[in-house]
């Protein structure tokens, strides 16, 4: 038999106590929030009348969820950033900030301080030279009325075709596949870089071992990350995932959306002055205006900071 007690008077009293609402210090705003994480727990406690094994297993998950820094990855896989955006769009819906590009989920791998390169330039470090497939990308970013914006910062980070990304392979060179471009009075941005491949999480790590335990992969389909900003705009947090891949529209981070698949169109070699055969990928954003200083920023999200 269950026995309940989360909800007793006296047990009320001491998640209050143990929440901080005893005593004046600390933050308000935390202190409710614990006190519902609190009750939350124990009436899930309760109602899967959870063994002492079950809770302590999920404890340690927790410690090696953090020594791995798999915690936005997890967040990700189980549809928490995707719901973020719902719930963001749902806002935007109800008052009426609508239109443009859709937003999609950013990911735990963006690195701060990409090298800066106006209208146009090279992404990737010549390594992959003899296994990538050169892709020339490139479209303008315009406003609702799908005029240019010209200095917009496009700000893009994608894979390797091992499907690992710089900073966090250390492998690869600094800002290898990471770039801001700059718009021209066109609004154009281009680059020249290699057609990403798609990537899964560790099969060791953490994410996949709850992902496991709900019967779900945990591989994403090819895409390219971005950042787009421009004074006087709302910032844009999306991606391109590319037509074809296998997990297109089965991506274990819920990040693709109608509106954000991109075509790969393939040149034979000698195309572009690349001797290989060569793929474009075009691409335009159309971005809202920013109703305050506040909207041309993106979230204050902690990220990883490239250590110079
Ligand atoms: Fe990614």
């Amino acid at each position: 038999m269950t026995v309940k007690i989360s909800q007793t008077a006296e047990t009320q009293a001491f998640f209050k106590e143990a929440a901080g609402f005893a005593n004046n210090d600390g933050n308000p705003r935390i202190k409710k929030i614990m006190f519902r994480v609190l009750n939350d727990l124990a009436k899930l406690i309760e109602d899967f009348d959870l063994t002492e094994d079950e809770f302590w297993t999920f404890a340690d998950y927790v410690n090696r969820l953090g020594k791995r820094g798999e915690a936005g990855l997890l967040i990700a896989g189980l549809g928490i950033e995707r719901f973020l955006d719902m719930r963001q769009d749902a806002i935007d819906a109800e008052i009426g900030q609508t239109g443009g590009t859709p937003r999609t989920i950013e990911g735990p791998l963006y690195v701060a301080g990409a090298p800066v390169a106006q209208g146009s330039t090279r992404m990737d470090d010549g390594t992959e030279d003899n296994v990538a497939t050169v892709m020339f990308l490139e479209g303008q970013v315009l406003d609702l009325d799908g005029k240019p914006i010209a200095g917009a910062t496009v700000d893009l980070w994608h894979a390797n075709t091992k499907g690992n990304y710089s900073f966090f392979d250390k492998s690869q060179s600094e800002y290898n596949l990471r770039r801001r471009i700059i718009t021209d009075s066109e609004g154009r941005y281009q680059a020249r870089s290699i057609v990403p491949s798609g990537y899964g999480c560790d099969p060791q790590g953490p994410t996949q071992e709850c992902l496991d335990l709900l019967g779900r992969h945990g591989q994403r389909p090819a895409h390219i990350h971005f950042f787009i900003s421009a004074p006087g705009y709302r910032h844009l947090t999306t991606q391109i995932n590319l037509a074809g891949d296998k997990y297109l529209w089965d991506d274990f981070a819920y990040a693709t959306r109608d509106g954000l698949v991109g075509e790969l169109v393939f040149r034979e070699g000698g195309a572009r002055g690349v001797s290989e055969r060569c793929a474009e990928l075009r691409f335009d954003f159309q971005l809202q205006k920013a109703a305050d200083n506040k909207d041309e920023q993106r979230s204050h999200r902690p990220r990883a900071l490239q250590v110079l």
